[in-house]
């Protein structure tokens, strides 16, 4: 039977539980799983009060979701209970007008269409030298034995250079990167407060106009990299690109090839460090890297939140989605779906091959899912034989907020 809000109240999370896009906290930014299963505990999508949308822990629900196409990205339509988050999403839409991670078909797929070119997999592959000539270099004046931050001295630099040098970008810049995509993503919060959200805009009006003037100096002396490509579509005025849409997209591919990069090589250290008997197996085996990087993708994503809204009345899983309504899958909980995974919260590098929700699925899955995995595979394989007695320093780590991109403040280790 079909369970619709006003008749069956058996769904509804209960009050005391936080929502995490609307009450984020310490101790659940820390460790947000026990969350996830108690909104599982009330069913694969459970609604929450709170934050005015619906919660999804179940990956067979929120693959129908995302592959549905009566489910969109129009969030101006979610009427978020935080009247700054309200307009912040009004005004993000009009800003990242043609960014192709919040537009529909058919302007999706004219626009995924163009910027696929930058992602083919010969493109990545033949990247993977010069990835591993960046990595060594990083590494380069580390010694076996050395403390320091791996996020700092690898996780963040190695992918900001590799998507500086995909766009075509001077990688002297990649320390002003690093502070705008911050700001920018900073945005991604259920619960937005003014001061935040005026950085978030100014942030973004930065970086804009930055890459603006980089696309008109690509346009006198061309390079081979994403942004000379694009602006040479553009420079033709034939309607299948405009400036508006190339500065958008530039931006995406900034902002979300960056921190999530990020957060999926040091997330992977930080698990398989801790996971003692894990780490030997896969330096006696290095066969299994490819199996240990998507383990790490499944037990603590990168990013924790996909969204979407219903373009009219839709029935997933005996639920009723009213049209207009926000649908939030949360990856993390989908990923640890005990119907699918046995053992779930456990780190299994030797699982049954198998398919997590970590870059999303349907029309919108990841255009950088394979950069992204190279990087990590690189980055990881080098760590694991220059460093073979590498552990964690002693002492409680931390988790940035928002919730949304799932990354450690710094991973202090010992080389
Ligand atoms: C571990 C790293 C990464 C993770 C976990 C990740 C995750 C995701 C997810 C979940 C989506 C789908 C969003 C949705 O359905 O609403 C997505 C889309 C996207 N990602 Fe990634 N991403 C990663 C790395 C990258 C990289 C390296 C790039 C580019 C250099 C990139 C570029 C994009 C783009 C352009 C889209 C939008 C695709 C579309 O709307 O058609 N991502 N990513």
């Amino acid at each position: 039977m079909t369970k619709t809000l006003e008749k069956d109240s058996s769904y509804l999370i209960d009050n005391t539980l936080i929502d995490p896009l609307m009450d984020e906290n310490h101790e659940f930014l820390q460790d947000p799983y026990p969350l996830f299963e108690k909104y599982r505990a009330i069913g694969p999508i459970a609604w929450s009060s709170r934050g005015n949308q619906w919660l999804v822990t179940g990956l067979e629900e929120a693959n129908q979701i995302v592959r549905d196409n009566r489910f969109g990205k129009n969030m101006s339509l979610w009427k978020n209970p935080n009247l700054m988050t309200r307009l912040l999403f009004k005004f993000l839409r009009a800003r990242s007008a043609g960014n192709l991670l919040f537009q529909d078909p058919p302007e999706h797929t004219r626009l995924r269409g163009l910027m696929q070119t930058a992602f083919l997999p010969g493109t990545i592959h033949a990247m993977q030298t010069h990835i591993q000539e960046i990595t060594d270099q990083l590494l380069a004046e580390i010694k076996p034995g050395d403390q320091g931050d791996l996020l700092a001295q690898l996780a963040f630099p190695l992918p900001v250079t590799v998507i500086a040098e995909l766009l075509g970008i001077p990688a002297a810049d990649r320390d002003q990167f690093k502070h705008w995509s911050k700001l920018v993503t900073g945005s991604l919060q259920g619960k937005v407060c003014p001061f935040q959200a005026l950085k978030s805009f100014r942030a973004s009006r930065e970086l804009r106009a930055y890459l603006h003037k980089v696309i008109k100096n690509k346009q006198k002396e061309p390079g081979h990299d994403l942004l000379t490509t694009l602006s040479q579509i553009q420079t033709k005025e034939d309607g299948r690109l405009s400036e508006k849409e190339l500065l958008a997209n530039s931006m995406l591919v900034l902002i979300a090839g960056h921190e999530t990069t990020v957060n999926l090589i040091s997330n992977g250290v930080y698990h398989l460090l801790q996971n003692k008997e894990q780490h030997e197996l896969l330096k006696q085996n290095p066969q299994l890297l490819e199996a240990a990087v998507e383990e790490f993708l499944r037990l603590d994503p990168p990013v924790q939140i996909v969204r979407r809204i219903a373009y009219s009345d839709i029935e997933v899983g005996g639920i009723k989605i009213k049209s207009g309504q926000a649908v939030t899958m949360l990856i993390g909980a989908c990923n640890r779906d005990p119907r699918v995974f046995a053992h779930p919260e456990k780190m299994d590098i030797q699982r049954e091959k198998f398919k997590h929700f970590s870059f999303g699925a349907g029309i919108h899955f990841c255009l950088g899912s394979e950069l992204a995995r190279n990087e990590a595979r690189i980055a990881i394989a080098t760590l694991l034989s220059k460093y073979p007695d590498m552990r964690l320093q002693e002492g409680q780590l931390s988790y940035r907020s928002p919730f949304a991109l799932r990354g450690l403040e710094h991973l202090p280790v010992v080389y």
